[in-house]
């Protein structure tokens, strides 16, 4: 096991990825602060496969969007298991309009989640970090969309781009303290963000055949990832982007 006596923070552990990478990271012997934010039941259930796992898991609910609420969700998870090690974030949303379209409480929910939660959460943990000299890991799971655009998902886009940056930064910063802090990149994985694209056989088969390995990735696809960049084998990488897309990032052929 590569986990055993640390504890990791995954933001958005009842959901597709999320619930993966709560069960993998538990499996190598982490103990598991599944936050979440609407679905407690599902939440419950992560709990149950960590337990399962041998591991111990602790469910805390919050609202990423707020400080104060990241503040807790950290200080909640020392006050349970001690301390912090790793810190997935993970949580993340997106809305589909065209660009005129895009109203200003879509843009805040998209851009609060996925770029101001992971920016302060990463904050939080820092501090925890330099308090207790812990050479802790930062794993982001951002989106082939760091890079490639994304037609009527402007601000998932301009959210995903921000998270490549602050991962760039902050390898340069917080190097000198040890703490490692990498992106996962996952194309087009088989969960609930993708429920639209699932449920339209047509779009569906368009998106594969623009996949080299042809399907759609599984949540376990990046989940086994995850738990290498939070181990010790990967003490010397920081500030880089691992994408986990089948190909499809780089795809391109002419017809
Ligand atoms: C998005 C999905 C999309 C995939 C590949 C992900 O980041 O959340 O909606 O299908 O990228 O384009």
């Amino acid at each position: 096991m590569k986990l055993e006596e640390k504890v990791a923070i995954v933001t958005g552990g009842s959901g597709g990825i999320g619930q993966s990478i709560c069960q993998r990271l538990a499996q190598e012997g982490a103990k598991i602060v599944i936050d979440y934010h609407t679905h407690s039941e599902a939440a419950e259930k992560v709990k149950q496969k960590i337990e399962q796992a041998g591991s111990e898991g602790l469910i805390v609910q919050a609202d990423l969007s707020k400080v104060d609420q990241i503040d807790n969700l950290v200080e909640q998870s020392i006050d349970r298991f001690g301390k912090v090690d790793i810190l997935v974030n993970n949580a993340g949303l997106e809305k589909r309009a065209d660009f005129w379209d895009v109203t200003e409480a879509d843009y805040d929910l998209v851009l609060n989640l996925n770029l101001k939660a992971v920016f302060f959460a990463t904050q939080a943990v820092v501090k925890h970090f330099r308090a207790t000299n812990n050479q802790g890991k930062i794993i982001n799971i951002s989106s082939v969309h760091e890079e490639l655009p994304f037609p009527h998902f402007t601000s998932y886009c301009a959210s995903k781009g921000g998270v490549k940056m602050i991962t760039r930064n902050l390898s340069v910063e917080l190097g000198p303290l040890g703490i490692t802090i990498n992106n996962v990149a996952p194309g087009a994985i088989a969960t609930p963000i993708n429920h639209d694209l699932l449920n339209n056989a047509e779009l569906l088969k368009k998106v594969t055949n623009n996949i080299p390995l042809g399907r759609m990735g599984e949540p376990e696809d990046v989940s086994g990832l995850v738990a290498f960049l939070a181990s010790d084998e990967a003490r010397y990488i920081t500030g880089s982007t691992f994408y986990v897309d089948g190909g499809l990032l780089w795809n391109y052929q002419e017809q």
